[in-house]
């Protein structure tokens, strides 16, 4: 009889049905895409025909030639393998892949290579490529380490005798141990220039800093727990001096982190505005206290580094003028980028992983912000802010429901960036580089390993914040 009660009911129902489907849309294509993504990269790790442990960095073996095992980005895929070693799809070949891996390491570190540990590429055969190219790299090295260390402790959590095994860590030089060779050459080489991240210009890199100072660090516990207290020391040092290198890179004038200092060889006109900064400080958040450590998402200097990424790219790309503010905007390497892929000297573009990359930093910056409780905002962060909070100065947990809603924001904003990201990828989930800039199409290599584990993390981060969108 009631009529009104029941039609309201109805309306209510249906309002919640059209504000929650396109979140649903969403999720059911992260889902999809999660196990696209598994299955697409386990092709990339051990291909036939290479020796087992070979990561390559795409299937494509021209225009352009990624047909090999470099360093860096098997680094960091491997740390992202580790973390999906659950998954149904995949997870009766996880242990087997970090297993080769640490067994190709070995063979790779026996290699002569003219940058010594700070070579950048392999071929599938286990040797290394010694054509012209910007070396040493030294970001290597010690991505390899974090990922082989965050293996060991997993393995010592389980029990494995791996975990002790002295090819992993000896303190004993003259054992080849994966792990403390590559420490080694981290401590003893991070003074030096090398090229950076994409491979262009020489000089010191926030990127390759902050991945040698979590390597160090990461190191001293390690090298104190397998009773090599001299090592410990040594590895602290050299760690303390780096976080002194990385304040440098704050340069206030500027109002971001500058990416590059010293150049002393290599691209002369980049602004020093680069992703590669976020990508960093996501990749080595796991080893970071947020309350204690700079350079976190919490650091008021990666937001207004964020801020400005984000409102640089908006503007030079035709298909972000698709979005209508800076929520959702697909993201390149660096503003002045002239790589399309296939060569140097043309357009840049968006890349796939920077994109991604971005996403997780507002995901993982709304579960930082939520166990922290409070939100502080000073002047290097208020542009950052103004978009979340508008004018306000700061916002506590205890006040609902404003602090509930910026976390929404902040979830959503991260949702805005992969929805647009969706829009370029196909059926099959298929993940290339980069997208045209003007005309949405993938573009340079097919199946870009590093594109299927940057949206592995940003899925996996999304996880542990969607809760507030229920
Ligand atoms: C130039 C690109 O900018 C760089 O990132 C890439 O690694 C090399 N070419 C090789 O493809
Ligand atoms: C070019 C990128 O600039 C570099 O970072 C990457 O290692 C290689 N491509 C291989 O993916």
């Amino acid at each position: 009889m009631n009529y009104g009660v029941g039609i309201s009911v109805l309306l209510m129902a249906a309002s919640q049905t059209a504000t929650a489907r396109p979140n649903q849309e969403l999720e059911n294509w992260i889902r999809g895409q999660t196990r696209a993504s598994q299955i697409l990269l386990a092709r990339n790790i051990s291909p036939e025909g290479s020796v087992p442990g070979t990561v390559v960095a795409s299937p494509s073996r021209q225009t352009p030639d990624y047909y090999y095992h470099w360093v860096r980005d098997a680094g960091l895929v491997m740390s992202t393998w580790l973390d999906e070693r659950l998954a149904p799809a995949v997870k009766a070949r996880v242990d087997d892949d970090l297993r080769e891996f640490w067994q190709i390491t070995l063979h790779h570190q026996t290699r002569a290579t003219p940058a010594d540990l700070g070579e950048v590429k392999f071929y599938d055969n286990g040797e290394p490529y010694l054509g012209r190219w910007g070396r040493p790299q030294n970001d290597g090295p010690a991505i390899r380490a974090l990922a082989l260390m965050k293996w060991r402790a997993y393995l010592a959590s389980v029990g494995s005798p791996f975990a002790s095994d002295p090819a992993l860590y000896s303190p004993d030089l003259r054992v080849h141990s994966a792990i403390k060779r590559d420490l080694e050459y981290v401590s003893h080489h991070w003074v030096g220039t090398d090229y950076d991240v994409w491979e262009e210009v020489r000089g010191h890199h926030f990127f390759t800093r902050l991945f040698q100072y979590y390597a160090l660090r990461e190191g001293v516990q390690l090298a104190t727990d397998a009773g090599d207290p001299g090592a410990a020391l040594w590895y602290l040092k050299n760690s303390n001096e780096i976080a002194r290198e990385l304040e440098r890179h704050w340069v206030p004038e500027l109002g971001y982190i500058k990416a590059t200092l010293d150049r002393d060889e290599g691209l002369d006109y980049k602004s020093g505005l680069d992703s590669a900064v976020v990508i960093a400080v996501l990749e080595t958040d796991g080893y970071a206290n947020p309350e204690s450590d700079p350079w976190t998402v919490l650091d008021s200097r990666v937001q207004a580094t964020v801020q400005r990424l984000e409102a640089t790219f908006i503007r030079i790309y035709e298909i972000n003028a698709r979005v209508s503010d800076v929520k959702g905007a697909m993201i390149g390497r660096y503003p002045e980028d002239t790589y399309n892929g296939i060569e140097t000297g043309k357009r840049g573009n968006p890349w796939f992983l920077n994109t991604f990359y971005t996403a997780e930093f507002y995901y993982k910056l709304a579960a930082a912000l939520d166990a922290r409780g409070e939100l502080r905002v000073n002047d290097t962060s208020r542009t950052f802010w103004k978009l979340f909070v508008g004018n306000e100065t700061g916002l506590s947990k205890e006040r609902q429901p404003e602090w509930n809603a910026l976390m929404r924001k902040l979830v959503k904003h991260g949702d805005a960036i992969l929805a647009h990201a969706r829009t370029y990828v196909g059926e099959g989930g298929n993940l290339a580089e980069q997208i045209h800039r003007d005309e949405g199409r993938q573009v340079g290599a097919h199946d870009l390993s590093w594109s299927y584990s940057s949206f592995l993390r940003a899925a996996s981060a999304r996880e542990r914040v969607a809760v507030y969108l229920d």
